[in-house]
């Protein structure tokens, strides 16, 4: 149900061709079969990375370094499809006794980024439990979501992969104080569950071991929407709909293993990036999703592609001395035209565009439809032919502006499921590619621990040793 169009892409045929052997020589095939073998792919943390595991068959032989793992991840799952079954049914009830109508999913990053966009894609137009989120440690984020349930009938949902960053705890803080001043202190803990791997912190936190739903370190944050972390949406979307969004992400990850280099659109679709960032030296990309559901994909790919491959050392230790993971940044089609697109079709850099469409109409019929649809063609078109006379030189184009299109049959949960695991796997051959660990992240520690000094500082505490510019915002703060 997708097929991927790389025909607009600036490389010949023999370039292409170049392309794959590159991939050959940076020896794709064996790392892939690391990956699908659970070993340690993930060198600085020293971990496997096995979200495949996640969304596989109950038979399937994933082993973490050599240990099966499918019987505990088939443990979790069906614990969450039973919580998702018992708060749909009303078996599952908030501290009154009636009903839940509402979640408040806390969480930042992977542990928010994934959720929030399969719920966009996939939430019913008036769902059963309506479902909301919080991420930023500004207070107005969460303000707002909870202007928006009540108290008395939200299930609070609490998701951090190491329940100890920042902003989740903060706000799973304040929404048990929230929820406390409607249903009173002890009943507070009915109406709330945590998923993560730390499991002695969510019991330090106060949250019962029968509301908790673990996951592992072989997860990585960006990579673990088809794990627990996916629970409120298996929730608001009912499990049904969550067990196909697996099963065609289980689809894609049995081509990406299977198919040959030549035949395989996570490699093709990895190799247009190479060719652009470092054949062609375009240092961003633009993602256009032609579908309002999937607005949020931009965003989702930027943590994916920009946190697993924004990287500038390798595995060894040595620098780096070739471009990696290029901006991604994007939005919204057609409504971006209106936007940024100037600068795509006639701005002094060149930006490879990604578009991606649906086949099938949505709400609002076929005339609608094909007008966005005519739209996600043109830009492509566009950009490519370009316009070679015009009266005045400012309405020439150019041309020969590279782009993508992914195509869906249908946006339905199969075949988004499928779409994401497509851009997981991309991200991994060009990490191999580029010689790079894809699944670690420590660019994100020190500003993390400059943060808890600064922090110290703002609340009265001792003036530390800074930079000027850094030591005058402070005081000006102060
Ligand atoms: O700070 C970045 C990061 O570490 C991401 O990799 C991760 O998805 C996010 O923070 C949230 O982490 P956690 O799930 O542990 O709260």
């Amino acid at each position: 149900g997708l097929s991927l169009d790389l025909s607009k892409q600036s490389w010949s045929l023999a370039g292409l061709e170049a392309a794959l052997a590159l991939a050959k020589a940076a020896g794709v095939d064996a790392a892939k079969a690391r990956l699908f073998g659970g070993e340690v792919v993930n060198a600085s943390e020293g971990r496997p990375a096995l979200h495949m595991a996640l969304r596989a068959a109950t038979d399937a032989p994933f082993q973490a370094q050599g240990k099966s793992i499918m019987a505990e991840v088939q443990a979790v799952r069906a614990r969450m499809a039973a919580f998702a079954d018992g708060v749909r049914s009303g078996a599952i009830v908030a501290a009154d006794g009636g009903p839940f109508t509402g979640i408040l999913h806390i969480g930042i990053g992977g542990s928010d980024l994934g959720p929030r966009l399969v719920w966009d894609v996939l939430r019913p137009l008036k769902p059963q439990i309506d479902l909301k989120f919080v991420a930023n440690v500004d207070g107005e984020d969460l303000a707002l979501a909870c202007a928006a349930l009540d108290p008395a009938r939200t299930l609070v949902v609490v998701v951090s992969k190491t329940f100890t960053t920042q902003e989740t705890l903060a706000n799973a803080l304040a929404a048990r104080a929230w929820l406390a001043d409607a249903v009173g202190q002890d009943k507070a803990g009915a109406q709330m569950a945590a998923v993560s791997t730390a499991l002695d912190k969510t019991a330090a936190f106060g949250i019962a071991d029968d509301r908790v739903f673990g996951f592992w370190d072989w997860v990585g944050g960006r990579y673990s929407l088809w794990s627990a972390v996916g629970l409120s949406c298996a929730v608001a979307l009912g499990w049904d709909v969550f067990q196909a969004f697996l099963d065609g992400a289980a689809a894609m990850d049995a081509h990406f293993r299977d198919a040959p280099l030549e035949n395989n659109a996570a490699v093709l679709l990895a190799l247009a990036q190479v060719y652009n960032r470092n054949g062609l030296g375009r240092a961003a990309r633009s993602v256009v999703p032609y579908a309002h559901r999937l607005r949020r994909l931009p965003s989702f790919l930027q943590q994916l592609e920009m946190e697993s491959n924004g990287k500038s050392v390798t595995p060894q230790g040595e620098a780096v001395t070739h471009g990696t993971a290029p901006v991604v940044f994007g939005g919204e089609g057609s409504n971006v035209q209106h936007a940024y697109f100037q600068a795509m079709h006639q701005g002094t850099d060149i930006v490879p565009t990604e578009i991606v469409a649906v086949a099938k109409p949505g709400a609002g019929g076929s005339d609608m439809h094909s007008k966005l649809l005519s739209n996600a063609l043109a830009q492509a078109e566009a950009l490519m032919v370009g316009r070679a006379e015009a009266p005045i030189k400012a309405r020439l184009f150019a041309g020969n502006r590279p782009s993508s299109v992914i195509l869906l049959d249908q946006l339905d949960p199969k075949s988004f499921g499928a779409l994401i695991a497509l851009y997981e796997h991309k991200t991994f051959v060009e990490g191999v590619i580029w010689n790079i660990n894809s699944f670690d992240q420590w660019g994100v520690e020190l500003g993390k621990e400059m943060a808890n000094a600064i922090l110290d500082e703002l609340q009265g505490g001792a003036a530390k040793v800074h930079d000027p510019s850094t030591a005058a915002l402070i005081e000006r703060l102060k």
